[in-house]
């Protein structure tokens, strides 16, 4: 499906994102491996997290949708009671591929499963989280020992110290998951803190993580008792209507029901770094009860705004907005620049590629770097039309692109935006009146 987006009215109102996609798979997964009937509120309903309860109803689940929108009960099969033999279709959701083989290889012995997914989960790596299931004691097989399709066959395992080679919380959560199947502890070591949902969850189902710097440590489980999980709005979706709001003159956006959890947060101290007028507040470290989700409330308007350097440390904390803050850098006073994420070439595109070739063809002026990108800003976009290649966030920048551009951007493969936010184009709509 096309869409033109045109150059646009001011973006102006308030804004409640739609439920985290990310909490959202981690309440499917983290419900079915408890041992009581866990209430969720607020779960996304998305391509990609419809993926995981069809997952977790494959693997034993009972799923009961409640009469109010995003509401269940999932009665999981338990901890070590996943139902062996499922084909699992992931669609096209790379965290519930990289988290639920962590749940799976510590199943009774013997027990197996197979994952697949659509055409863009096929070129995404699996060894990535391969490797550590491996060295705990299961069994995986990939094809050319990287891609799906993924076979998992449970062996006992034993607790190990994992040092992430890359700094992502998809391969911290699934080795976290193992861990409370291994005998013994299991300790992540992250290079940089990433988003850390999985352990707040764990932590509120009583699984005792502690984490001492940049280490984090689980150990064998006999029950994982989750109760009721509140999602929060998702700020990674919440920040495509941010960006609008920082581009285009005139815009004064509020947003409310936003996690405001630190390690979700980085655009937001980025667009504020490159000028854009920010209040309210984001930073909720402290105040955070273990396991719950602080909540943001922000409201931010138009500003000029000036170029940045984006360094290794924010980079996880940033992750999919990263291509956001390559549209910013095309309307920014100076060269704005993203260092330290080569793993952008690993998401549902190759973030590097698409966003630089994108944005290239709406008359900005950037490039591609070996580990990211250098904008240069040139006052703003022509527009033209952008390609989706099937990945959601790049649908739903083309968007924002031709809100903010001269011409307007006709984007192609609106529809991959369903992955993760089904009604972007009405949320938009409503917002720029
Ligand atoms: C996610 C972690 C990130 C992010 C992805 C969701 C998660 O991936 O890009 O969209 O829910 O854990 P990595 O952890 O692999 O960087």
């Amino acid at each position: 499906m096309n869409q033109t987006f045109r150059p646009g009215p001011a973006v102006r109102g308030t804004l409640t994102p739609p439920p985290d996609k990310s909490l959202s798979h981690r309440a499917a997964l983290l419900g079915a491996m408890s041992s009581v009937p866990v209430h969720v509120t607020n779960y996304l309903g998305a391509a990609d997290t419809r993926s995981t309860l069809d997952a977790v109803a494959a693997l034993g689940a009972g799923i009961r949708h409640g009469d109010r929108r995003g509401e269940l009960v999932i009665d999981g099969p338990g901890l070590r009671g996943a139902r062996p033999g499922a084909a699992i279709d992931v669609g096209n959701a790379g965290t519930l591929l990289r988290l639920l083989p962590g749940w799976l290889a510590g199943q009774p012995a013997g027990g197996s499963w197979t994952l697949d997914g659509d055409e863009s989960i096929r070129r995404r790596p699996v060894d990535r989280v391969a490797t550590p299931l491996a060295r705990m004691g299961a069994q995986l097989d990939a094809r050319d020992g990287r891609f799906t399709p993924l076979s998992v066959v449970a062996r006992p395992l034993r607790g190990i110290e994992y040092a992430l080679p890359v700094a992502s919380a998809q391969i911290k959560s699934c080795v976290l998951l193992a861990g409370l199947l291994a005998e013994g502890e299991t300790t992540v070591v992250e290079p940089e803190p990433s988003r850390d949902h999985t352990e707040r969850l764990l932590t509120a189902a009583g699984a005792g993580v502690r984490r001492d710097g940049d280490r984090i440590t689980v150990s064998r489980l006999d029950e994982l008792g989750l109760d009721a999980v509140h999602v929060p709005g998702d700020p990674s979706s919440a920040a495509f209507h941010a960006a609008a709001a920082a581009l285009v003159p005139g815009s004064a956006l509020r947003i409310a029901g936003m996690a405001g959890n630190w390690t979700r947060v980085g655009f937001f101290r980025i667009l504020e770094r490159m000028g854009a007028p920010l209040r309210g507040e984001l930073e909720t470290r402290a105040t955070a009860a273990p396991g719950a989700e602080p909540l943001a409330e922000l409201e931010l308007e138009h500003g000029p705004l000036h170029a940045t350097r984006v360094t290794a440390d924010e980079v996880p904390l940033a992750i999919d907005e990263l291509p956001l803050v390559a549209l910013l850098g095309c309307f920014a006073e100076g060269e704005t620049v993203v260092e330290g994420a080569a793993e952008l070439r690993f998401k549902e595109s190759d973030r590097i590629a698409t966003v630089v070739d994108g944005l290239t063809a709406l008359g900005g002026d950037l490039e591609a770097t070996a580990d990211g990108f250098a904008v240069r800003g040139t006052g703003g976009l022509r527009g033209g039309t952008l390609h989706a290649h099937g990945d959601h966030r790049l649908a739903m920048l083309g968007a924002v692109a031709g809100l903010a551009s001269r011409e307007g951007v006709e984007v192609v493969g609106m529809e991959a935006a369903a992955v993760s936010y089904p009604g972007f184009a009405a949320d938009l709509a409503a917002l720029t009146g």
